[in-house]
């Protein structure tokens, strides 16, 4: 299939999902709850989770219409992560829309993230059939993963001696474990076999980590209105990405210095992002970050080489390859 052709089947099946998405909360009471939740789910996001769920069920022979609630659920559970990370991140935009505790109020965001997680497993259990328990330790072992990963996400921000490795096991946890579920759940309901499982989630972790090394990159590099969130956020945060660990390598005299102030204050006024970014710039990392999310992606693209079917097969591919190339 050509490109063209891939791209019609994700904007037609995700089309699906967005209004299986839409009804849920719909005219539901209380609208303190549900007003805000229609809030977050309406404001767009690229939808890759749910669409991994489909094609990875593609990928192992079984028809799209077996996942769609597997597919709502895992977006439900993302946006859920989302509005949490966002309280804990101290963002302030999102889709380029206001986040959901500064547009509500912070309670409000974590109750919208508790039902979140809720809803996700009640569609979650629609399609669980038979699968029912193998599908929600699946479910519950991404929910773990991510919630570990974030608390090291936090942990780091007051550390000043986080290694590349420790923040490697960091995002694998924040964000690859729930790609890699995703693609399980996928492969798991869609009847695959163990070893087609096992390639499947070895897709998903090595795409998520290289998803998270784009979103550190554009975090600074990306156009801030095409991107949807304030630029530099991660560098006023003090977080400890993999630009500012590698940066940390190899500066030295004044500009190691300079870096060093983000540790010892843990993160820089927001008027000095641009200093930094010319300085990552000057020092190369934006190159050596391209070639570690090329190296993920093609350790991605290669799990995929074992499987059968090829239209699931051709759309994972399409995918990896189109995340390569994103400005959001
Ligand atoms: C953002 O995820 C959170 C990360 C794990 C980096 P996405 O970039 O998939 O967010 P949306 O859903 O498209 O907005
Ligand atoms: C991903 O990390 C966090 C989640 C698990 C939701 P980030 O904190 O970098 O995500 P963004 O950049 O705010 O979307
Ligand atoms: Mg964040
Ligand atoms: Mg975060
Ligand atoms: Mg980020």
């Amino acid at each position: 299939m050509e490109d063209k052709e891939i791209r019609k089947i994700y904007e037609k099946e995700i089309k699906k999902v967005e209004s299986r998405i839409a009804r849920i909360f719909k005219k539901r009471n209380p609208r303190s709850l549900y007003l805000p939740a229609e809030y977050i789910l309406a404001s767009g996001g690229k939808r890759i989770r749910p669409f991994l769920v489909l094609a990875s069920a593609k990928a192992v022979g079984a028809d799209f219409s077996r996942v769609y609630n597997a597919a709502v659920a895992v977006e439900l559970l993302h946006n859920f992560t989302l509005v949490h990370d966002d309280i804990m991140d101290n963002a302030d935009k999102r889709r380029n829309m206001m986040t959901l505790h500064k547009k509500f109020d912070l309670g409000t965001a974590i109750l919208t993230g508790d039902s979140l997680t809720a809803y996700a497993y009640k569609y979650l259990i629609k399609d669980a059939k038979d699968k029912i328990a193998e599908v929600i330790s699946l479910f519950t072992d991404g929910v773990i993963e991510v919630c570990e990963g974030q608390s090291f996400d936090g942990e780091f921000e007051h550390r000043n001696d986080v290694a590349i490795d420790e923040y490697m096991n960091m995002i694998k946890k924040k964000t690859a474990a729930l790609l890699e579920m995703c693609c399980a759940i996928g492969g798991v309901l869609g009847g695959g076999s163990e070893e087609e499982i096992r390639h499947l989630r070895n897709y998903g972790k090595n795409l998520g980590i290289a998803f998270q090394l784009r979103d550190d990159l554009l975090d600074i590099a990306a156009d801030e209105k095409e991107f949807g969130k304030k630029i530099g956020g991660d560098l006023v945060e003090g977080k400890k990405t993999f630009l500012l660990l590698k940066s940390l390598e190899l500066a030295k005299g004044k500009e190691k210095k300079l870096l060093m102030q983000v540790i010892r204050k843990n993160g820089i006024e927001r008027e000095k992002v641009l200093e930094y970014k010319a300085l990552y710039e000057r020092l190369g990392v934006f190159e050596i970050v391209e070639k570690e999310i090329s190296k993920y992606t093609k350790r991605a693209l290669k799990s995929l080489e074992a499987l059968k079917n090829d239209e699931g097969k051709e759309l994972l591919d399409w995918i990896a390859r189109e995340l390569l190339e994103r400005k959001k």
